[in-house]
């Protein structure tokens, strides 16, 4: 969460930190601000909302500082917005993460005669810079780092300065190395547009960069060596090519992914006895899909854990257990500790990641990258698809079989012609306040996956059940108030999610069906229907999966709902 840029060079500083700002609006946006240091003097604006309010301003400058917020400590308004200055005006600095014991740091320093302008954590670490500088930047951050607990990534410059120092423990941060300039950023996208050359910053490390010259750093102040990695990046990716948002370019690119992804190989694994898979969000919805294929095509028991809670759960590992935790970011703060807790045990480890060289990518013992591209809308679907479809590949593979996915590539293109009749159900449900999704067996964590889509971007409150659980509380919401999103394709639980359906009818809830083409009998019970091609059970998954998301994408979008960026949210969760 919150994106941080630095830039310093020969170039005026602040039209390169306003685009790679916009580049990391997709990890908040709340608030925005830039500062540069130009003649002896910080220079700054900063506004909450978005990015583009800081484009009528212009700061003089070769060297700055950028931040795009998601609020954890104060609310969204301008006083809140990085980048934070000291009371002198010599320090200027962004934060990406939680420093936990502020309250403790901003008591201390208020008795030392520091006082404070904004109600955030962030603030204590301009000030303890401040307090510690005595002629060195860096030597202040390394006394100043000894004082901080929490998460973070930051980046300081000086008024009368032409370096940016940085520094990182759980928040991820990137160096971007050009000609006679350099960069600092939360990811590549930000200045992949500069250069393709990267330096990765692990936790625990200071860096300093100028327009000429990169050292890093330990915490104690060694300097270290450092790797420069080219990105291997498509840069066109990251447009939106005529669709009016990235997500629907997203759902309309799942053919290709898939396609793409079929020839992904799985590593050996040998002696896995137990699977516990650990993720978040959709990225868990996929990993509960992949229990019960995996423990239905290879017969091994898999445990799907969400990874806020796993990692502060009692963990009875045992031998043969492999943890796979699944990530389109490969930055998310819960599943990097519960994957850290893991390794910690001596536990085996795999990810699934989209992210190259991310630092869950990095930190796993083996890592299968999905290939599904640069994902920017901040509703996750072509990861889903891509996560699912490594799932089948890994269940496949543990069984000693291949997985045949081809047809899946078709079957999706023909789902996706249905968007204009999607579109239509949308226009009639998109004014409810709150709906139910029921599923059985896979449809179930596909029900999960479908409200989590709606709520997200149409803020329209939805909750999915197992169907079966239905009756046991929930129906007690059923009315002609509260619609139902039944998934009821004819596969092994067709019958029972039916009567499941009649129930609701019965009690005069209004039935939206995701069932399977030629199914007359369900035609006739529920109220409006979606079809989609009769395929083997275990691939129902994929099909559904994109009525599901057309059909969110529409009632958002009916709502006039901010679609690409919803609000409250980021597309990755740095944060606890
Ligand atoms: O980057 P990750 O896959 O680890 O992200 C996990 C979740 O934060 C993410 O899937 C989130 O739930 C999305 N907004 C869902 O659309």
């Amino acid at each position: 969460m919150c994106g941080i840029i630095g830039y310093v060079g020969e170039k005026s500083a602040f039209p390169i930190l306003l685009a790679g700002l916009e580049k990391l609006e997709y990890r908040g946006y709340d608030s925005a601000g830039i500062c540069t240091a130009y003649q002896g003097n910080l220079l700054l604006c900063k506004k909450e909302g978005r990015v583009s309010n800081l484009q009528h301003v212009s700061l003089s400058g070769t060297v700055g500082i950028g931040h795009t917020r998601w609020s954890t400590h104060g609310i969204p308004c301008d006083k809140n917005a990085h980048p934070f200055t000291d009371e002198k005006k010599e320090f200027s600095l962004v934060h990406n993460g939680i420093i936990e014991n502020y309250l403790e740091l901003k008591d201390r320093l208020r008795r030392e005669g520091y006082n404070f302008s904004s109600d955030t954590d962030s603030e204590v670490i301009v000030h303890l810079i401040s307090r510690y500088y005595n002629g060195n930047l860096r030597d202040a951050v390394v006394k100043t780092l000894q004082n901080l607990q929490g998460t973070y990534a930051f980046c300081v410059i000086k008024n009368d300065s032409s370096e940016i120092v940085g520094a990182r423990n759980g928040s991820p941060l990137v160096i971007g190395v050009g000609e006679s300039e350099n960069f600092v950023a939360s990811d590549v996208s930000a200045f992949i547009n500069h250069t393709k050359n990267a330096v990765y910053v692990h936790d625990f490390e200071i860096v300093s960069i100028t327009g000429n010259g990169l050292q890093v750093y330990n915490f104690d102040g060694k300097e270290k060596s450092y790797r420069i990695k080219e990105i291997d990046w498509d840069v066109e990716q990251a447009q939106k090519q005529g669709y009016k948002h990235f997500m629907l370019k997203e759902i309309y690119e799942q053919p290709e992914v898939i396609q793409n992804s079929l020839d992904i190989t799985i590593p050996n694994l040998d002696n896995v006895k137990r699977i516990i898979v650990v993720a978040c969000g959709t990225a868990s919805y996929a990993g509960f899909v992949g229990k019960y294929i995996i423990e239905k095509v290879a017969e091994i028991q898999v445990m799907q854990e969400t990874a806020s809670e796993f990692r502060y759960k009692k963990l009875l590992f045992q031998e043969g257990d492999l943890v796979v935790v699944v990530s389109q970011s490969g930055e998310t703060a819960d599943t990097l500790a519960a994957l850290r807790i893991a390794k910690q045990h001596g536990v085996r480890t795999l990810g699934i990641i989209n992210v190259r060289d991310s630092t869950i990518a990095r930190e796993v013992d083996s890592v299968i990258y999905t290939k599904v591209g640069q994902e920017i809308g901040v509703a996750s679907t072509k990861a889903f698809l891509g996560q699912m479809l490594v799932m089948y590949k890994l269940a496949y593979s543990l069984h000693g079989k291949e997985f045949d996915g081809q047809k899946i590539v078709d079957y999706i293109t023909r789902i996706l012609k249905l968007e204009d009749q999607i579109q239509g159900i949308a226009s009639q449900y998109y004014l409810y306040q709150n709906f139910i999704y029921i599923g059985r067996n896979t449809n179930y964590p596909l029900a999960l996956e479908g409200a989590l889509k709606l709520k997200e971007i149409s803020y329209i409150h939805a909750e999915a059940y197992p169907a079966g659980e239905l009756k046991h509380g929930p129906i007690a919401l059923v009315s002609e108030d509260m619609p139902t999103l039944a998934i009821c394709p004819q596969d092994s639980v067709y019958t029972k999610t039916l009567s499941n359906i009649e129930e609701i009818k019965a009690r005069n809830g209004k039935v939206l069906a995701i069932a399977t083409e030629g199914d007359e009998k369900i035609s006739k019970i529920v109220d409006d229907v979606i079809f989609i091609p009769k395929v083997e059970e275990e691939l129902y998954p994929f099909l559904i999966a994109i009525p599901l998301q057309l059909f969110a994408y529409h009632v958002a979008d009916l709502r006039e709902c901010d679609i690409d960026k919803p609000r409250n949210l980021a597309k990755s969760v740095t944060v606890e």
